[in-house]
């Protein structure tokens, strides 16, 4: 498998990764199916995935190739960049003032997507692996992640990322009812 930084061409390839992994395209598969493989909630657009892979200083954008197909991608964002497009982020997380006021001095990472197809097991863990290495080379110290509890609880993500590294630091809650686990590792 070959990590490399995301271009235009590879568009495409990611919104197939991005389509299976979508819940709302997954009406049929039941909750225990759902929180044991993990899911995506929020797709993103072409447009914006263009204009993200533009902005080489507000991202790190990878993709993981097997054979020159798209198995996998990890989508992040300077922190600063994801404030700019989400601008009430601040005031939703609910964390010790200590870990935001860390939050914010640090150079930190946000990452608002990772995934990979079916059938691809170890992907995860190969693309946050380099993307860990890529940004502790432009500078980051901290990465910061969002991950679904309630009405669905992403077990994947949450195993994965505690395997990482990561710990819990707070809550997000969102809109329908959602409460997000906001986790956070020190690079
Ligand atoms: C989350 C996701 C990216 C994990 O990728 P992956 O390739 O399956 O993860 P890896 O195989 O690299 O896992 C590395 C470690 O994480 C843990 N882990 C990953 N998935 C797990 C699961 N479903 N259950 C328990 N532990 C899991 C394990 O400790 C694993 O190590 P092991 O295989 O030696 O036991 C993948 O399940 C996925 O694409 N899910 C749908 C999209 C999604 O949920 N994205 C996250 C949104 S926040």
């Amino acid at each position: 498998m070959e990590v490399s930084l995301a271009d235009e061409e590879d568009i495409d390839g990611v919104l197939a990764v991005q389509k299976e992994q979508l819940l709302a395209y997954r009406p049929e598969e039941s909750k225990t199916i759902l929180e044991q493989e993990g899911f995506l909630i929020y797709p993103t657009s072409a447009e914006e995935l263009r204009a993200i892979i533009q902005d080489k200083k507000g991202h790190i954008f990878l993709v993981a190739k097997e054979k020159e197909a798209i198995v996998g991608y990890v989508l992040t964002y300077d922190l600063e960049t994801w404030i700019r497009s989400e601008a009430h982020w601040t005031e939703k997380i609910i964390v010790p003032e200590d870990v935001r006021a860390l939050l914010y001095r640090s150079k930190t990472l946000y990452l608002r997507h990772v995934a990979r197809r079916k059938g691809f097991k170890g992907c995860g863990k190969i693309l946050e692996t380099e993307l860990f290495r890529l940004a502790k080379a432009r500078g980051y110290s901290l990465v910061v992640a969002e991950i679904l509890e309630k009405p669905h609880h992403n077990i994947a993500s949450t195993s994965l990322h505690v395997k990482l590294g990561f710990s819990k630091i707070g809550i997000k809650n969102d809109k329908g009812g959602r409460v997000w686990g906001v986790y956070a590792k020190k690079l």
